[in-house]
């Protein structure tokens, strides 16, 4: 066989996510997600995470070589998000990777959890161009990214000033009574509401900058609703969450088409958990169509954080030759780009 195969280990957030890789193609993609214990208490608590991490983690590596039908053996190189994500939770996939790379006796690929979700793209849909701009949305990042070379050369553009965009789906799902995590129940909700109801402000539309703002608009979501249930009024679920979606999502497509005209680029990519939103995609066709750029959505196993975006990165940091990380890297909660 030419290309190695590659491990992925991804812990940065509730999903214990194993992934096997071979260059761009796709052998397997495990995820134990610990998502159900932390619903009730309406977010992610950290400690939880990393106790549900340190038992998954063997038994997620083994389902997946089972599903690739490999064993440990035929494992070239681990690679491990290293960061950014939640200090304990990272902890626990570096070291388990560690632990792999050293019984193996294979190269170990600390990597960027922003990176690793642009890298995934390929294993759908080939090569990415370069350059491309990327924006990833999710629970815990809202970032735009310029990416010349996914291996080397990641720019961050801007990024959330207060909340991530799915965060801020999740607190309006919250006030609006819908469960967590709370973007599936926006967007289907939606369906049968307008999006032109109210108008809901938009954080930072036009301050020529590519960072966004998600938290003003939460308030007022959340100042909306509290005065209409003071006057004793029903609250229009549908109407609140097709414009509460329809201004996150004008936002969010208008800066990246933005950075698409400034940097020339005629590709981009939309990952992370709220790229499953089905608003965002379908503005997002809209405003590239009119502005000529090809629009690159990996499908929603992918979007979401998972171990064949890290093993898909992995496998491209081993063909651009870059060295392996030493056994003695740290995990990074804020890790930057
Ligand atoms: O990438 P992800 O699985 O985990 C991280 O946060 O890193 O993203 C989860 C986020 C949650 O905030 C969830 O509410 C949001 O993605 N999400 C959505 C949709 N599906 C998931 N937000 C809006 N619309 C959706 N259809
Ligand atoms: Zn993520």
């Amino acid at each position: 066989r030419d290309e190695p195969i590659v491990l992925g280990i991804e812990t940065s957030c509730d999903e214990t996510g194993v992934g096997l890789v071979r260059g761009h193609t796709l052998l397997a993609n495990t995820i134990a997600s610990s998502m159900e214990e932390h619903a009730r208490f309406g977010g992610v608590v950290p400690e939880v995470a990393s106790r549900a991490h340190l038992e998954a983690m063997a038994p997620t590596v083994e389902s997946a070589l089972a599903k690739a039908g490999l064993r440990f053996s035929d494992i070239d190189a681990v690679a491990v998000t290293a960061g950014p994500g939640l200090a304990g939770a990272l902890l626990v996939g570096v070291a388990a990777a560690k632990a792999y790379a050293l019984g193996l006796g294979v190269p170990l690929y600390g990597v960027n959890h922003l990176a690793a979700h642009v890298a995934v793209d390929q294993l759908e849909h080939g090569p990415l161009p370069k350059p491309s701009i990327a924006l990833l949305v999710s629970g815990g990042h809202s970032s735009l990214l310029l990416v010349p070379d996914v291996a080397q050369d990641v720019i961050s553009l801007g990024s959330t000033v207060d909340d991530a965009a799915g965060e801020a789906f999740d607190k309006v799902a919250r006030v609006l009574g819908l469960p967590f995590p709370g973007g599936p129940h926006i967007d289907r909700s939606a369906t049968s509401g307008s999006g032109t109801a109210i108008a809901f402000p938009r954080g930072k539309y036009d301050d020529g900058t590519f960072d966004f703002s998600f938290s003003g608009l939460k308030t007022a979501v959340a100042r909306w609703i509290e005065a209409r249930t003071a006057a004793g009024e029903t609250i229009p679920v549908a109407d609140v969450a097709a414009s509460f979606q329809e201004a996150v999502v004008d936002v969010l497509t208008r800066k990246a088409l933005q950075a698409c005209r400034r940097y020339d680029v005629k590709d981009l990519l939309i990952g992370g958990g709220v790229a499953a939103n089905s608003r965002l995609r379908a503005l997002a066709q809209e405003r590239c169509d009119a502005a000529g750029v090809r629009l690159r959505v990996p499908r929603p196993g992918l979007c979401t954080d998972n171990g064949a975006m890290v093993a898909a990165l992995g496998s491209e940091l081993i063909a651009a030759g870059i060295q392996p990380s030493a056994l003695d890297i740290p995990a990074d909660s804020s890790l930057p780009i």
